[in-house]
Formats: C-alpha cells, structure tokens, sequence
C-alpha cells in the first residue's frame, strides 16, 4: 500500500508520519520547498512533543519520504490524502477551500490506476462531491472514489491521539474504497478502535458536529464559573459532579480563558454560515461563538480588576502564550486578546512561554519576552498563567511571593489551590471557584 499525503501541517505530518509508523508506505507533499528541504534533515516545522523522533526513524527505515513534486507523489499512490488548510475565508466566515480544489485539480493529473482520494482536511458537507466533480471533468474515464475521513487528533497529544483514537469515522459508498481504507486502518483493529463507516455527507458533518459541541460543552463550563463566583459555589466540584454522569462525561469540563486554537474557532464559525445558508441556523452554536469571543476579551478586565482598576505604569507578567500546552500554536490564542489590552490600558507586559515566544512575536507588539518564569515575574505587579504548560503548574510559591512587587496571581486555568494560594499570602483570582461563606 502506498499512500500520498498533501499538505505537511498539523494533521498532514502528523497523519503521514504515523501511517508509516504502522508500516505503510508514505510520501508527504507539500508546494513549501524549504519546509520539505528542512523535514529531509529532521527539521520540524511545528512543536508536537516525538514527532520529530517518530519521522527520524520511519525516514531511516525507508517507509517516509518527503517531496515538492505532487505528481511524482500521487502517480504510484494507492490513497492520496488531502491534508491542506482550509483556514477561515475573509469576509464570510466560510472554510476557504481553495487549497483543497487546487489540490484536486493537480491529483486528478496524476493520479494513476484505482485511486482512493481522501479529505482529511475539515471540510464543509458537500466538499467530497465537488472534489469527485472536479477530478471527473479532468479524468472522465478514470477509476477512483473521493472518500472523506476526517481527524480528530488534538495539538500537543496528536501522536498519541491518532495511534489509539476513540474511533476512525470512515464516510464512502464506494466497496472498493471501503476494502482499501480497511486496509490502511488494519493496524488499529488490533486494539479494537471501532470504526464508524458511513456515507461522505454523514462523514462531514461528524467532524464539524463534534468540534462545535466540544466548543460548546467548554463555553457551558466557562459560563458556569462564572456564575459560580458569583454564588459561591466551586466550578471544579461542579465539574466533576456532573461529570461522573455517563451521558454528560467528565471531559471537556475544565474553565478556563475561553477556548483559541486552529480548529475549534475556525469550525464553529463555518458550520453557523453552513447552517445559515441552508436556512436551519444552529442558535446554540451561534452563541457559543459570540460567548467565546467575549470571554477572551472580558479576560483583561479580570487581571485589571485584580490589580485594583487599573493596569496604568503596573508590569504584568504572563505565563504562558501558546492556546495550549505543548504545542507553539498562537492561533485564536487568548493571549492575542489579552495582551493587547493589557498594553493598551498602560500596562507594561513581559512574557514568557516555553515553545511559543517565535510564533508570538509575529503576532504581538509592546511586550518584552523573558526567559522563564522567574525572569517574567521578576519585580511584576501581578503574575498571570495564561497557559498550563507543566513547568507553571508546580512554581515554588515562596520564590513567586519574594520575586513579585505585590503578591497578586491570575490563574486563568486554575492551576493552583485558592486555599494554599490565600496561605501563602497571594492575592488570588481564578476561574469560577467561588469563596463566598467558604462552608
Ligand atoms: C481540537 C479537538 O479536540 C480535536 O479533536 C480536533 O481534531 C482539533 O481541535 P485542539 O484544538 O488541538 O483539538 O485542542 P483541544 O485540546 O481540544 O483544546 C481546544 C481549546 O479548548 C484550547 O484552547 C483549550 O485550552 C480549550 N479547552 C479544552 C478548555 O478551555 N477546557 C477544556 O476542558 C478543554
């Protein structure tokens, strides 16, 4: 079997490198020639905690090559996978599929013999049919089906998250390309991931229908923290009170700054035009949206009402940029509506994040970036943990107190114990973990 991967980003590398892991042999394309020149030296162009391990070794077995020649890759492929991006149109709010056409366009020139073509890209419902109109006009006598099978690794586990998947969603009425993903998907039935089979529509909406209620299931928690501040009541406690509940589940109960990230922003807002066009709008999604957004924006209010009203000529610093840990992904991060605002109010921002400062220093002006914790909160007005990356998770509380100006802590992912923070003397503010009565 042989398999053609398009696109190197998170989930084409990603996918490509541990299809080749299960023994499959993979070629990853991509147009970007010094991203290909650098992957050939094991250069990785993301921060995905073994990647680079994993695409060193099946490079040196022989099963994972890299090229800028799509035809060269697909022409002996038995699955071509397209894994570009498909990032947020301007303007619209719709996924702008361009990539994705392109791409099909250029396969169908080379694609060879019996050839299953995959979107692994989110891709709005009826995006496999037009790739399979697209390849028809080009290739009218050709023999291939267009299968979608969509992705649901997470950034930072997304190894992990693609080797032992809760399940594999598998949407085609075509046998021979259902026998061929089989195939390719045999080294998982081994530990007896189920795989969902189904038709290409149902396959799409699957991907976006479990993006958007994930999204909404944490802007559900988010707006119960806040309303357990204000009743005095413990957002955790509450999490795991329902959480134990098998229908409601204990994941995706975690408060926190609202959610960024290169999926969930992007595929809320592109089933709510889906919806809208098709005149059956999703009410609940489009709140999500509006709710998130506001959230991350009302978070610089939260560190400018702990630092008594005002910011002005006050250093802030920040733990944490990246939208979450173990990853260098800055995309509809909090801290791109976080920072601004603090340097707006007069603040005077230092920031450190372990893999992310790079990415960020593309996107945010007016902050200095330190070299770690201590560095960040050295003489600060108040520290802020924006991220939950592990090495903020056990700071030595004394050295925090002693490096700080005044003892004030913001835990946006509520990282710490209010109770212990208050022993220590620390002025604590967190995520819907209310104190009133303390009983
Ligand atoms: C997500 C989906 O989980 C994954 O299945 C899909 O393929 C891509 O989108 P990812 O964006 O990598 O993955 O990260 P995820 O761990 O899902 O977190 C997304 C955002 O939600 C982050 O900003 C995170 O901080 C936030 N989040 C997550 C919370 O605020 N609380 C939670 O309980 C969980």
């Amino acid at each position: 079997m042989h398999v053609a991967m398009i696109g190197t980003g998170y989930v084409g590398l990603v996918s490509g490198a541990c299809f080749s892991e299960f023994g499959t042999d993979v070629i990853c394309v991509d147009k970007d020639v010094s991203k290909i020149e650098r992957l050939e030296q094991g250069i990785m162009p993301i921060y995905e905690p073994g990647l680079d391990v994993l695409v060193e070794n099946n490079v040196k077995a022989g099963r994972l090559h890299f090229t800028t020649d799509l035809k060269k890759g697909v022409k002996d492929a038995d699955v071509v996978f397209i894994a570009v991006g498909t990032p947020t149109r301007r303007g619209d709010g719709h996924a702008d599929l361009s990539y994705v056409y392109a791409a099909a366009e250029e396969i169908a020139e080379a694609m060879d013999g019996f050839t299953v073509i995959v979107t692994k890209s989110t891709v709005p419902v009826g995006t496999g049919r037009e790739v399979e109109r697209i390849i028809r006009a080009k290739r009218p006598d050709a023999e291939f089906a267009v299968v979608s099978n969509p992705e649901f690794l997470r950034e930072g586990s997304a190894i992990g998250d693609f080797m032992r998947p809760d399940r594999v969603v598998i949407g085609t009425s075509n046998e021979r390309a259902r026998a061929v993903m089989s195939d390719l998907y045999r080294p998982l039935y081994l530990i007896e991931t189920p795989i969902v089979f189904t038709t290409r529509e149902t396959s799409e909406m699957i991907k976006y229908a479990a993006n958007t209620f994930l999204a909404a299931k944490i802007t559900f928690i988010n707006e119960i923290a806040d309303l357990c501040e204000k009743v005095g009541a413990d957002v955790h406690d509450v999490a795991r009170g329902i959480g134990l509940d098998g229908r409601i589940g204990k994941k995706f109960l975690h408060p926190g700054p609202g959610y960024g990230g290169s999926c969930f922003p992007k595929d809320t807002l592109a089933l709510v035009r889906t919806a809208q066009e098709h005149n059956s709008p999703l009410r609940i999604i489009e709140t999500v949206v509006a709710v998130n957004d506001s959230r991350k924006k009302a978070m610089a209010d939260r560190i400018i009402a702990a630092c008594g009203g005002s910011v002005e000529g006050k250093t802030i610093g920040i733990l944490g940029l990246a939208f979450k840990p173990n990853t260098d992904d800055m995309r509809d991060s909090p801290s791109l509506d976080v920072v601004p605002a603090l340097v707006a109010a007069g603040a005077n921002v230092r920031a450190y994040d372990p893999e992310a400062m790079e990415e960020a220093a593309k996107l945010l002006d007016g902050l200095t970036f330190c070299e770690g914790a201590f560095e960040t909160i050295e003489g600060a007005d108040a520290m802020v943990i924006l991220t939950e990356w592990n090495e903020f998770r056990g700071l030595n509380l004394k050295r925090v107190k002693a490096a700080l100006k005044s003892p004030v802590v913001v835990d946006l992912r509520n990282v710490y114990e209010p109770r212990e923070m208050k022993e220590n003397g620390f002025e604590y503010s967190c995520i819907g973990r209310g104190t009133i009565g303390g009983n």
